[in-house]
């Protein structure tokens, strides 16, 4: 017989967990030896002992732990509601799929255009693509790095049906500009904030003012579930539907008594469906749908990240502050990252390009980042249809894409992370500044 109870094993389990991260936290940093990454998880012994206890409580696939996390990060953004799914990527793709369901009062059709920026991330252009709809590309705007909204009214066609705003690097986009034409023109607007949770506008959390909002939770993004997405809305019928897509297309919930077809919905098996007679309602599909979805562990660590989120943004911001400070006298040789008026970004990083005549290219000043070991990464895709997958689409430009193609070549990011201390910060500073005073003019 063993002599523990189940109480006693989980205790102990946590209290195991506990020490492995004591262990953890009395390892040393050493400059210029170990990599400062650019992002990253940072997490504790809070989100493994939550993830342990919530595999021992049995069920495996999204339930309770799920469900929560969906309300409390609908509360953390102040959106109605929040669908989780398995990827930021799911959740552009899955979003804009909604758009085009019959359901809808005026769907989007197959070949209507999605205004996006050139500069972006591939998979918001794939799941464009994969929907049947064809991009209209606008400029970027060196500095801040979302769409330039002066170059998007003129773009307009009668094609255009949606806007794609990306929030790129935790910038915001002008969204003053993009509702006020979105609701001129009658679009749709997809907030993409895979990069920017917690990043607001006005005083209101970003992906609560268009029709959807996207977010990642990759580990390299502002928190994470390991892998996964979520979708905020604020339109109740969009949010049973996303509800449907995520899950094969179910008709969730219940349409009748409202229910989720637990073991409550009277109806599940009493109800009879045009010409498949009396059927079971957990097998009766309405949409043509995708699997996913998040399971009860990366609820329960996304539960514990998202306590820690409010945190992990301040120290992106102070990190973000101080760096952009220290850089401020080198702006004739590198283009500083600039906010969106009216906003107050969670920086993903500090994105940064090299003006014109700075005396050193981009392969110069990240050879030295490699050396001291400073994580930096180039601004994903650049101009996306330089992009191998992206070269031969069906697409509409607006302009010629001068910045965008400025970014391909000559810009890059480094952190702002919230696993970057204070004298690591120190540390990237000194080497920046060291590099720009050397090739200063
Ligand atoms: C702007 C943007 N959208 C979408 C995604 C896709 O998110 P995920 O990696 O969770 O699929 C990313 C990924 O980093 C991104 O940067």
């Amino acid at each position: 017989m063993y002599m523990m109870d189940e109480a006693e094993i989980r205790n102990k389990i946590s209290s195991l967990v506990r020490d492995f991260f004591e262990l953890k936290k009395s390892k040393k940093f050493t400059f210029g030896k170990d990599l400062i990454q650019y992002s990253g998880d940072v997490k504790d012994e809070n989100e493994i002992d939550a993830s342990i206890q919530t595999l021992l409580d049995g069920r495996l696939a999204a339930g309770k732990q799920v469900e929560s996390f969906e309300n409390e990060f609908a509360d953390y953004l102040g959106a109605r509601h929040c669908v989780a799914v398995g990827s930021g990527t799911a959740a552009d793709l899955i979003s804009l799929n909604a758009l085009q369901n019959e359901h809808l009062e005026n769907p989007m059709r197959k070949g209507d255009e999605v205004l996006t920026c050139a500069l972006n991330f591939a998979t918001p252009m794939s799941s464009i693509l994969f929907n049947g709809y064809k991009p209209a590309l606008v400029d970027t705007t060196l500095g801040k790095y979302t769409m330039d909204v002066d170059d998007i009214e003129a773009s307009i066609t009668e094609n255009t049906k949606a806007i794609l705003a990306v929030h790129l690097f935790g910038n915001v986009c002008n969204l003053d500009k993009i509702m006020k034409i979105a609701k001129k023109h009658g679009l749709y607007v997809i907030e993409d904030c895979c990069d920017s949770a917690g990043s607001m506008y006005d005083g209101k959390m970003i992906g609560t003012f268009g029709d959807m909002g996207t977010f990642s939770f990759y580990p390299a993004h502002q928190m994470t579930t390991m892998e996964g997405g979520m979708i905020s809305t604020n339109n109740e019928n969009m949010n049973y539907l996303l509800r449907s897509l995520r899950m094969w297309g179910r008709a969730l919930p219940c349409p009748y008594c409202g229910d989720d077809m637990g073991k409550s919905c009277k109806l599940r098996h009493n109800l009879n469906i045009g010409n498949i007679g009396r059927y079971d309602l957990a097998y009766l599909f309405i949409n043509q749908g995708h699997n996913s979805k998040l399971v009860e562990v990366q609820g329960a660590f996304g539960r514990e990240q998202l306590k820690k989120l409010p945190n992990f943004n301040e120290i992106r911001r102070d990190n973000f502050r101080e760096t952009v400070k220290a850089l401020r006298p080198y702006e004739d040789q590198l283009i500083l990252p600039e906010a969106e008026k009216n906003s107050d970004p969670a920086w993903y990083s500090i994105p940064l390009t090299i003006r014109d005549g700075a005396g050193f290219n981009r392969e110069d000043i990240t050879n030295m980042l490699k050396e001291a070991k400073i994580e930096f990464r180039y601004l994903f895709t650049g101009n996306i249809l330089d992009q191998p997958a992206f070269r031969n689409i069906e697409k509409r430009i607006h302009g010629d894409l001068t910045n965008a193609n400025k970014t391909t070549t000559d810009s890059f990011f480094i952190g702002c992370y919230q696993g970057i201390n204070p004298d690591m910060r120190e540390y990237i500073i000194e080497k920046m500044v060291g590099f720009l005073e050397k090739h200063k003019n």
